[in-house]
C-alpha cells in the first residue's frame, strides 16, 4: 500500500476545557491525492491545519507527515510542506517579485530562477511593476501560493483558498489546483466549507464537523454512498395539478412552496415523460432542476 503523506491517530486539541475542539481525528491523506477537508464553519478546519505545521501543539495522539512522526524530524518535514492559511502576509509597497525575493532569502537555499518559475506557474509572471497593495484579492492569493511553492513542496495546505474570491478567481485557483496536482506531483490538502468546491477539484474528501471526522474516503465512493435516486425541483403555474400528475407516476411529490414542487426519479430520462405529461394537462412548465443530492448529503451529516 502506498505511505500516505499525512496521517494522524486520534489526534486531540482544546482550546479550553470547557470543549473537545478536535476530537480523536484519525485523518489519512493518500499521497498524490487532492484531499478535500471539509466541514461547516467552527468544525476545527483551521485548528487541524496548524497543529499539522506545528503552529499547535497537539494534546494527545500522533501526527506523521511523510510516513514519519512529525516530532522527530520537524524542520525536515516542513521544509517539504508548502502552505498557505489565512491572509498571507505581502508587502503592499513592493511588487510580486521583490515580495518573493524576500520570501525565498528568509526561507534560505532557494534558487534563483525558482522566483520566475512560481510566478509562472500562479500566473503572475506578466505582472512587472504592479505593486501588491494595487492586487485584485485573487492576485495576492495567486502571489500567497507563488511564495509557498518557492521550496518545491511535495504536499502543499490550503486553507481555504477559495475565500473572498469571484467566480473568476474561484475558476483560476480550481485550476491552478489540478495543474499543480497533475503537472507538479504535489499532493495537495485543501480545507473548504463548500461541497461543490471539493467536489470540482479534490480525489478524496474528510468531512468533519465539531471536530469529529464523520467520513473519510473517496469522492467516487461519496457518490455512491447515495440511494441513487434524483430529487428534482419543478416550477409550474399550478402546484397542486402537477403533484396529483406526479403522483400518478410514482414519484413521491412534495410540495415545497407555492411555485415549486420535488418529485423523486430514478433515472434523468424519465424527465421528459414527466414534462409531457405536464403539458398535456395544460399546466405550464417555467423551470426543472436537478437538485444536487451531494450537497443534501453533506448538510444531512453535517446539521446538528
Ligand atoms: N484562538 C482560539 N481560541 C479559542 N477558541 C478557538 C480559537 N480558534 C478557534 N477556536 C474555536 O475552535 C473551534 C474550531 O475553530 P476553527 O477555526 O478550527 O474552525 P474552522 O473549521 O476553520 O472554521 P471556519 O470555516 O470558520 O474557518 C471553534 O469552536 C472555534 O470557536
Ligand atoms: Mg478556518
Amino acid at each position: 500500500m502506498i505511505q500516505p503523506i499525512i496521517k494522524t491517530e486520534n489526534l486531540c486539541f482544546s482550546y479550553s476545557k470547557s470543549k473537545n475542539d478536535i476530537s480523536a481525528l484519525d485523518l489519512e491523506v493518500p499521497r498524490g491525492s487532492v484531499y478535500g477537508f471539509l466541514g461547516p464553519n467552527g468544525s476545527g478546519k483551521t485548528t487541524t491545519i496548524r497543529l499539522l505545521l506545528g503552529l499547535l501543539r497537539k494534546q494527545k495522539g500522533s501526527i506523521s507527515l511523510f510516513g514519519q512522526p512529525f516530532e522527530e524530524n520537524r524542520i525536515d518535514n516542513l521544509a517539504r510542506v508548502g502552505a498557505l492559511i489565512e491572509n498571507p502576509s505581502l508587502y503592499g509597497h513592493l511588487n510580486a517579485r521583490e515580495n518573493l525575493k524576500i520570501a525565498a532569502r528568509y526561507r534560505g537555499g532557494v534558487p534563483k530562477n525558482r522566483i520566475e518559475e512560481v510566478l509562472e506557474i500562479v500566473k503572475l509572471s506578466y505582472v512587472k511593476k504592479k505593486k501588491v497593495k494595487a492586487f485584485s484579492l485573487g492576485m495576492k492569493q495567486r502571489l500567497g501560493l507563488a511564495i509557498s511553492l518557492l521550496n518545491k513542496p511535495e504536499l502543499l495546505i490550503l486553507d481555504e483558498p477559495a475565500n473572498g474570491l469571484d467566480p473568476k478567481g474561484i475558476i483560476e485557483m480550481r485550476s491552478l489546483i489540478r495543474e499543480l496536482n497533475e503537472q507538479h506531483d504535489t499532493t495537495i490538502f485543501i480545507s473548504s466549507h463548500l461541497l461543490s468546491e471539493i467536489e470540482k477539484t479534490c480525489s478524496h474528501v474528510g468531512i468533519i464537523r465539531e471536530g469529529k471526522m464523520l467520513f473519510q474516503n473517496t469522492v467516487a465512493a461519496l457518490k455512491n454512498s447515495q440511494t441513487g435516486k434524483l430529487v428534482v425541483e419543478i416550477e409550474t403555474n399550478d402546484t397542486s395539478s402537477a403533484s396529483e400528475i406526479a403522483k400518478e407516476l410514482q414519484m413521491n411529490p412534495d410540495i415545497a412552496d407555492e411555485q415549486s414542487l420535488n418529485v423523486v426519479i430514478n433515472r434523468k430520462d424519465e424527465i421528459p415523460g414527466l414534462i409531457d405529461n405536464l403539458r398535456n394537462r395544460q399546466i405550464a412548465v417555467y423551470q426543472v432542476r436537478i437538485k444536487d443530492n451531494l450537497e443534501e448529503l453533506f448538510l444531512s451529516l453535517t446539521e446538528n
